[in-house]
């Protein structure tokens, strides 16, 4: 049996979990073992359990997750499902194996009604369904694992999957006018500057929440602005207010994470976002 410490990626074909493949090859101090939905499901608690008695991983990055916002008002039950009860079940597995756990949270867990930054202590009340499953998910893997690492995300995205860049690079080349909310403020996050900054902490374990996102602070309208420009397209770009805009589930209208503690505990240093953001239409672009 080799001594290099496994890591376990559930959500394998996600944003986040096809990131952390792509770091893979360049952290040979790791064994990786990426698991998709078609794999192994992670509300199929027999295979789960079988899986990680076998393996016996060091850890398990949970990147698997009910992502769908809207449509998560109209399935709650399935959202709890994943985002909620299997959370709590991966959790005490890991427990039972003694396998460090990561889950990754969200800044839907807050009602967005702040003014400045919140820290992992502000008090959680989500505004929607999908919200909601992720704060009992945080709830249940804390519950069930007192040991684990939670880390807060918000507005992520990626070369890989779908997300508000690709949209809008599509949507730019297609039209010769784009809407965009110009109401709801926050932080994006480089699903790539997510995973690295997750293999550099969990070496260091510290458990608790932390928030993390990249730095600076924007409007989706602000964002749509930027990729524009790094796109160099001639598309109109025009600010909406979320009335404009109705969707399924309410979004909080602020929901900026304040990163101290991350940073302060492991020496992350953030990205601005808009140096992320041009990496990332980079890639999509080669
Ligand atoms: N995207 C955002 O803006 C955002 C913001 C804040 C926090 N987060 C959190 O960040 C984490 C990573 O998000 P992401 O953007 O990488 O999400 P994503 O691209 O939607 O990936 C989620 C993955 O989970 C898989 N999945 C869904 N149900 C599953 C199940 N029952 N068992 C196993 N796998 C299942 C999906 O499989 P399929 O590919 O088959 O659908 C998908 O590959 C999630 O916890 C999410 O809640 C995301």
């Amino acid at each position: 049996m080799s001594g290099i410490p496994k890591i376990v990626v559930t959500g394998g074909n996600g944003q986040l979990g096809k990131e952390l493949q792509e770091l893979s090859s360049s952290h040979p101090q790791f064994e990786f073992y990426f698991l998709t939905r078609e794999d192994m499901p992670i509300d199929n608690f027999e295979l789960i359990r079988n899986y990680f008695g076998t393996l016996k991983p060091a850890y398990c990055i949970n990147c698997a997750a009910y992502t769908a916002v809207d449509r998560a008002e109209s399935e709650r039950d399935l959202a709890f499902q994943v985002n909620g009860e299997a959370v709590g079940v991966l959790a005490a597995i890991c427990k039972e194996h003694n396998t460090k756990f990561v889950h990754i949270s969200t800044d839907y867990i807050f009602n967005g009604e702040g003014t400045y930054p919140y820290t992992e202590n502000f008090p959680t009340d989500p505004v929607n369904v999908y919200g909601a499953s992720k704060l009992e998910g945080e709830k249940q893997a804390i519950g069930f694992n007192p040991g684990c690492i939670i880390i807060r995300t918000s507005w992520v995205y990626s070369s890989f999957g779908k997300n508000f860049v690709k949209t809008m690079m599509r949507l730019m080349n297609e039209k010769d006018e784009v809407r965009v909310v110009n109401d709801q403020v926050g932080s994006p996050t480089y699903a790539a500057d997510l995973a690295e900054v997750i293999l550099k902490i969990i070496p260091d374990w510290k458990p608790g929440i932390y928030n993390f996102s990249n730095e600076g602070i924007i409007t989706w309208y602000e964002f749509a602005v930027a990729i524009k420009e790094i796109i160099n397209c001639a598309c109109d770009v025009l600010p909406i207010t979320t009335s404009g805009y109705p969707t399924p589930a309410k979004r909080p209208a602020y929901s900026v994470l304040d990163k101290t503690k991350i940073q302060e505990t492991f020496g992350v240093r953030l990205k601005d976002w808009r140096e992320s953001l041009k990496n990332c239409i980079a890639k999509i672009q080669d």
